[in-house]
């Protein structure tokens, strides 16, 4: 079997007949960048990384996994100018390296996506059962925790993802004033949390900075990259931003450097307040406000994240869907995932079992785990990206980069370095269930995607296009039968 590219012109084509409105200016899309950045890892991650793999020293983790994403935001901006695509990696992919790419990297991605949404939604209980024990209700733990963590399954987070897949069927619109509210809303949460709780610091506390030492360090940072995802969502909104060449790669950094800002300034004072080694739980900021008998700024922080962590989720279960949907329009997977809702024009298939996978993983799995798997996945696509931006510039020397990366391949390099040297600081129980979810895709490719795939379809933007396909090809299924 031949292992087909995408010709660049047909993706250009499509790209441009897609015509949206440049509407976003380097405000917008920072606001964008840092919504969709900060949500659980912060809220929840940083405690267990202080206590179980860097101690006070989670701060270099961040600086560290911060740089990473820097640079790969940085290579990311020169192909979604160059290329704009809402199928990003996957179809990248496709022009670059091959279909079998295309597929690793889009079945790599929907595996991210949903382990990420399960994740945040599984780090969320913590703060409902933080909120709930502030006003006197404790739930018994067998509901509210995975076999790993001493419960049966995690029900809040269960019922959460059911819930919010449940809302997107029935059709998603997308406010960009609901989202700045919860992006305020999110960081209010963490500058009250800051005000209060850096009263309390003691600094015997930052001793030993790292109890871990240096292996620790670059554990915690693979583990806290986490809490960078969502910078890569910037990237694909390309077609939508004004002065594109620069207000892209700005609005990345911009992003990062808040939000990498904001992460070590909380970190510092988390591990000031208490001992890292009593930070072992997910719902660390309302735990060291509790600690110090700050209760109300506790509840305010715990509704604040309840609220705040809803709508990652709900970006996540839309993202997954996005993919499944191109990867169906593409024939990797059956069409009738691609299928839309006739009243409500969401992918309703696509969403249900997204969010099906979604819940059973939060129900059974732990916060730590489901991130660590989510991390693989991330660099190995983040990897592909910075060598893709390589091959193009090989291949098509001339193809028109509204935003070309200073420096030659240095800055692609230097992404490649800091993916690698997270991945290899990753856990191996994580690289093993990459390495399942990859047989069962390879699987899914060699028996169903290689007889099926449609570069035409692959590369359209228009949903209604795919759409008529799908009712085609069904009402050619009815008139075969
Ligand atoms: N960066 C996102 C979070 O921390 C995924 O929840």
């Amino acid at each position: 079997m031949k292992n087909s590219r995408i010709n660049i012109d047909l993706v250009l084509k499509n790209a441009k007949d897609s015509k949206r409105e440049r509407t976003l200016g380097l405000f917008d899309l920072s606001i964008m960048g840092i919504g969709a950045i900060i949500g659980t890892g912060i809220l929840v991650l940083t405690g267990i990384v202080a206590a179980t793999a860097a101690g006070p020293a989670v701060i270099v983790s961040f600086l560290i996994a911060g740089f990473a994403s820097a640079v790969v935001g940085l290579c990311y901006s020169e192909l979604t100018t160059s290329i704009p695509n809402s199928g990003s990696a996957y179809v990248y992919a496709w022009v670059a390296i091959g279909q079998r790419m295309a597929f690793l990297a889009g079945w790599t991605l929907l595996g991210v996506y949903i382990t990420t949404l399960a994740t945040v939604a599984n780090g969320w209980t913590g703060y409902v059962k933080a909120s709930l024990s502030e006003i006197g209700i404790n739930l018994p733990t067998s509901l509210m925790a995975s076999p790993s963590n001493g419960g049966i399954v995690n029900l809040p987070a269960v019922l959460m993802i059911l819930l919010i897949t449940f809302v997107l069927t029935r059709g998603t619109s997308e406010s960009k004033i609901f989202n700045n509210v919860l992006v305020i809303i999110k960081l209010a949460v963490i500058l009250l949390f800051i005000v209060v709780a850096v009263q309390n610091v003691n600094v015997n506390n930052w001793t030993p900075f790292m109890p871990f030492g240096v292996r620790g360090i670059f554990s915690g940072a693979s583990l806290v990259f986490f809490t960078f995802l969502g910078f890569d969502a910037l990237a694909t909104s390309a077609e939508e931003t004004k002065n594109v060449q620069k207000t892209l790669p700005k609005a990345i950094i911009i992003s990062l450097v808040v939000v990498t800002t904001l992460y070590i300034v909380v970190s510092i004072i988390m591990t000031g307040v208490v001992s890292y080694r009593q930070l072992n739980v997910p719902e660390s900021m309302a735990y060291v406000l509790m600690a110090k008998g700050h209760t109300v700024a506790a509840q305010i922080v715990s509704v604040g994240a309840i609220i705040g962590i809803l709508a990652v989720v709900y970006a996540f279960v839309y993202a997954a869907s996005n993919i499944m949907m191109s990867m169906s329009r593409g024939g990797f997977l059956p069409r009738g995932l691609s299928k839309l809702n006739q009243s409500s024009k969401s992918p309703n298939r696509a969403l249900w079992l997204i969010g099906s996978i979604g819940a059973v993983l939060a129900g059974v799995s732990n916060v730590k785990q489901l991130a660590t798997i989510s991390n693989v996945g991330s660099l190995c696509v983040f990897f592909l990206i910075s060598l893709i931006v390589v091959l193009l510039r090989r291949e098509q020397p001339n193809l028109e980069r509204p935003f070309k990366l200073p420096l030659g391949y240095t800055i692609p390099v230097l992404a490649m370095v800091s993916c690698l040297v997270l991945l290899v600081s990753t856990t191996l129980d994580a690289w093993i269930t990459y390495l399942i979810w990859l047989v069962v895709g390879g699987l899914i490719f060699i028996l169903y995607s290689r007889h099926h795939v449609d570069f035409e379809q692959a590369t359209s933007e228009d949903d209604n296009s795919s759409d008529k396909k799908a009712a085609r090809d069904d009402q050619s299924l009815q008139s075969n039968s």
